[in-house]
């Protein structure tokens, strides 16, 4: 095991005793670690998570909304919140993003919508928002977070994407900074401490911190890894002393990719909005005819791994550790591939817009989510469960947004746009047999 992991690792890898306090109850180091962590990011109270942003977000909802209790919340969030709508009973009150640009891979959350959400449910406990999307665009958080507080009702943010923003200033606006309550980062996707580590930020006293406290012990380890938490606090550290430089340095790289794949022929790269992360490229060969799973498995085939795909668009991210020389070859990569058009598999009126995407998640949400769970259910093939109510979720991963929910109706749509991802070569969450389609629906029709 030392071959494999190193001394060190063990050396930090102790547990609660004398002098390495306890993340559950933390007086020493850890909540000097979390104290400082809260000064850098701006909130009033930090709190590490071991479980990946994942447990921040069940918790989130958690400490918001109870049994029965609604909440209203983006329909493109993360299948975390779904876990935590299923521990809380909570009742989701959907809001569907519009597509403000047509080529867009996600889409936005107008000022407009929350108001008329909030409006028509005044008894709702909060606002759960996910900003940025997995591709790095933005929610309109300012103007959303008067409209919230204007309701008197608290704005959750799911930042897992977003954990970078305060450290340079050619990124968007971070969440806390626009006036959110709580946030949730994933500090492990951006910004160099280890897989499963993430922040959980107050900022607001439209919240009780007890009650965040006391989620967070119902869905984090027992046994905390001071591993993990070690990484968090270097992480934070490295943040505050060379944060602007790092980023900078990864700025510069992703605008030099970017300015060679939007010159390549049969080429598109996504660059509206301002509010966007400029380290997060989506590059579709839709034009082509090749679709973005065929395109990412295309890379594979030339040893570039990419951060995921969908129908549409690959997804290259781009970090502080992206060499000039990683980046020609990406490119050259790129242009290899576009030039492949003709013998594309995949005929071009087979690839739906992330639009039309879209458009197949409306659906009813017929019971919530938590009850759907725990119904009678029984397993079927997704051809033979259109009007059923889904027991179970289905994922495709990623980016981890459920394209049916516990609790709503399996419409025709869902069916043909499932069948087309899969035969598109899509991963899945949550369906267990994917070959034969299979998925469990509550046994009352
Ligand atoms: C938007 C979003 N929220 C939350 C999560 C979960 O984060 P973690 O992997 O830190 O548990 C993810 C994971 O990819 C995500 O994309």
């Amino acid at each position: 095991m030392k071959d494999v992991l190193g001394e060190k690792a063990y050396g930090i890898d102790v547990t609660e005793t004398d002098g390495t306090d306890d993340l559950h109850c933390p007086e020493e180091a850890i909540e000097k670690a979390q104290k400082l962590a809260a000064d850098l990011y701006g909130s009033d109270e930090c709190w590490f998570l071991v479980n990946g942003s994942t447990c921040g977000n069940e918790a989130m909802v958690l400490s918001a909304a109870g049994p029965g209790e609604k909440i209203i919340i983006s329909r493109d969030a993360h299948k975390s919140v779904l876990m935590g709508l299923i521990l809380s009973g909570a009742h989701p009150i959907w809001i569907y993003p519009e597509f403000a640009e047509r080529e867009s891979p996600t889409a936005i959350i107008t000022p407009g919508l929350i108001k008329k959400a909030c409006a028509e449910h005044p008894d709702a406990k909060a606002v759960f928002l996910t900003s940025p999307s997995y591709y790095g665009i933005c929610q309109p958080l300012k103007e959303i977070a008067d409209i919230c507080h204007g309701f008197g009702m608290p704005l959750l943010v799911d930042e897992a994407h977003g954990g970078h923003f305060r450290f340079h200033e050619a990124f968007p606006d971070d969440a806390l900074s626009s006036g959110a309550d709580v946030v949730v980062q994933s500090t492990h996707k951006t910004s160099g401490s280890l897989t499963q580590t993430s922040l959980l930020h107050l900022h607001s006293d439209l919240i009780s911190r007890d009650r965040i406290d006391q989620s967070l012990k119902l869905v984090q380890s027992t046994s905390p890894s001071y591993v993990l938490m070690s990484s968090l606090d270097a992480a934070r550290n490295q943040m505050a002393v060379n944060g602007r430089d790092l980023m900078d340095k990864a700025i510069k790289t992703a605008e030099y990719i970017r300015n060679g794949l939007r010159t390549a022929k049969g080429v598109y790269v996504f660059d509206e909005f301002k509010d966007r992360d400029p380290l997060r490229i989506a590059v579709s060969l839709r034009k082509t005819g090749i679709d973005g799973f065929r395109f990412q498995r295309l890379l594979f085939e030339k040893n570039i791994t990419t951060e995921m795909a969908d129908i549409n668009y690959v997804l290259i991210i781009v970090s502080w550790g992206t060499t000039r020389d990683e980046a020609d070859k990406l490119l050259e990569a790129v242009r290899r591939i576009a030039s492949l058009r003709s013998s594309g598999k995949t005929k071009k009126e087979m690839i739906p817009s992330a639009e039309e995407t879209y458009k197949v998640f409306r659906t009813e949400q017929r019971t919530s989510p938590r009850e759907a769970w725990f119904s009678k259910k029984k397993k079927i093939t997704l051809y033979e469960a259109e009007n059923r109510i889904a027991g179970e979720m289905i994922v495709p991963y990623p980016p981890g947004i459920p394209a049916i929910y516990p609790g709503e109706v399996i419409t025709e749509e869902i069916i043909r746009y499932l069948d087309k991802l899969r035969c598109l070569g899509a991963s899945f969450h949550g369906v267990n047999d994917i070959d034969n389609m299979e998925i469990y629906v509550t046994e009352q029709p």
